[in-house]
């Protein structure tokens, strides 16, 4: 079976050409080129596409992929909200997807981003190199004893309120499910409790239509002041220009993105030489209290072993006609 694999970056490459020698029924094609109605054409010829977060797979390339003969889709990542599912199932296009490859590297950076916001590592870094070895503006507070509250308590969140327990800390979640690995030492409350109670607030949710915008004015008013809320999930579950609103109104002591609404073109690309428009990420940086990352929660050796390994047995499920718990449907 051939696949053309999009938006591939050098360790993309390395890491599926190590796990790829186990598979010979298998052969691959990487292209930089992220999935979109623009690039959908370049499918032609192979039986299956491999795509990732940012990549735009709406009705529109599901149609350019049904008209070059594409059979699967294979997504190396979690989160599919940028599958138009509705139409895959249409034309008889099987989307699969990894669905937890390394939760521990995402909840990992989910606490790197709640530390260094609160204790401003990213101002220190600078204003140390710049011989200025004062302490103003670096003041936090102790997470020990504090509460952590965690939205969505699935594999991410579960390992980030291990974590949090590890740190001293009360651990309260929202979740409709409660995820029994977790049960003994998480106190399960209604969302608004997590808002107003919680020290240090964690998004582990994925984006759909109930979960979009959930961190909103209305939301944000809730919180504690003095709160520190991260998001390595989705940027769409936090409205941003309300975001910066409560950033004005101090209501946050830190707040650390790795992901937020505008990261689409940004994504993986060195923009650095170019003047970003309209950038409301550009205002989000303007705030010293706030730490942004781009997407780099799941970046590490083993999450990335598991992506190229799951991924193939993925393609080898579809080969052999074997229903999977990776389906996406
Ligand atoms: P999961 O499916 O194991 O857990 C998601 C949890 O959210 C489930 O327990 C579910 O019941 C809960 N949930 C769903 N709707 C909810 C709602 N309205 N309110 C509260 N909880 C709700 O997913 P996993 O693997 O933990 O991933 C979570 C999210 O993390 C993914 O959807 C993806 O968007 C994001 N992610 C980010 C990465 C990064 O590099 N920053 C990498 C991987 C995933």
């Amino acid at each position: 079976m051939k696949i053309l694999f999009y938006d591939t970056k050098n360790y993309d490459r390395e890491s599926f050409n190590d796990s790829l020698k186990e598979y010979p029924d298998l052969s691959v094609e990487y292209t930089k080129s992220d999935l979109d109605p623009r690039t959908a054409a370049l499918a032609e010829g192979f039986d299956a596409v491999c795509a990732f977060v940012s990549s735009d797979i709406g009705t529109r390339t599901l149609e350019i992929l049904h008209a070059k003969g594409i059979k699967l889709l294979l997504m190396r990542c979690a989160g599919f909200n940028n599958v138009d599912l509705q139409t895959a199932g249409k034309y008889g296009i099987r989307v699969m997807r990894v669905p937890g490859y390394s939760p521990e590297a995402v909840a990992e950076h989910a606490m790197a981003l709640a530390l260094a916001s609160n204790r401003r590592l990213h101002k220190a870094y600078n204003k140390v190199r710049e011989n200025d070895f004062s302490l103003s503006g670096l003041m936090g507070f102790n997470f020990y004893q504090k509460t952590a509250g965690i939205i969505g308590t699935g594999k991410i969140g579960a390992a980030m309120c291990h974590i949090c327990h590890g740190f001293g800390m009360k651990v309260l979640a929202y979740d409709q499910y409660q995820n029994p690995s977790v049960k003994d030492f998480v106190e399960y409350v209604s969302l608004e409790q997590v808002l107003s109670d919680s020290d240090v607030i964690s998004l582990h949710c994925p984006l759909t239509d109930a979960t979009y915008h959930m961190i909103n004015i209305e939301t944000i008013r809730k919180m504690k002041d003095g709160v520190i809320l991260v998001n390595t999930s989705r940027g769409a579950l936090v409205k941003t220009d309300d975001l910066i609103e409560g950033i004005r109104m101090h209501k946050f002591a830190g707040v650390g993105l790795d992901v937020y609404e505008e990261e689409t073109n940004n994504v993986f690309e060195d923009r650095s030489d170019e003047i970003l428009e309209h950038s409301t990420t550009a205002r989000l940086l303007s705030f010293p209290n706030v730490m942004i990352t781009s997407h780099q929660g799941f970046f590490t050796r083993e999450a990335l072993e598991a992506i190229a390994a799951t991924t193939l047995q993925n393609a080898e499920a579809f080969l052999s006609g074997k229903d999977s718990p990776n389906d996406v449907k």
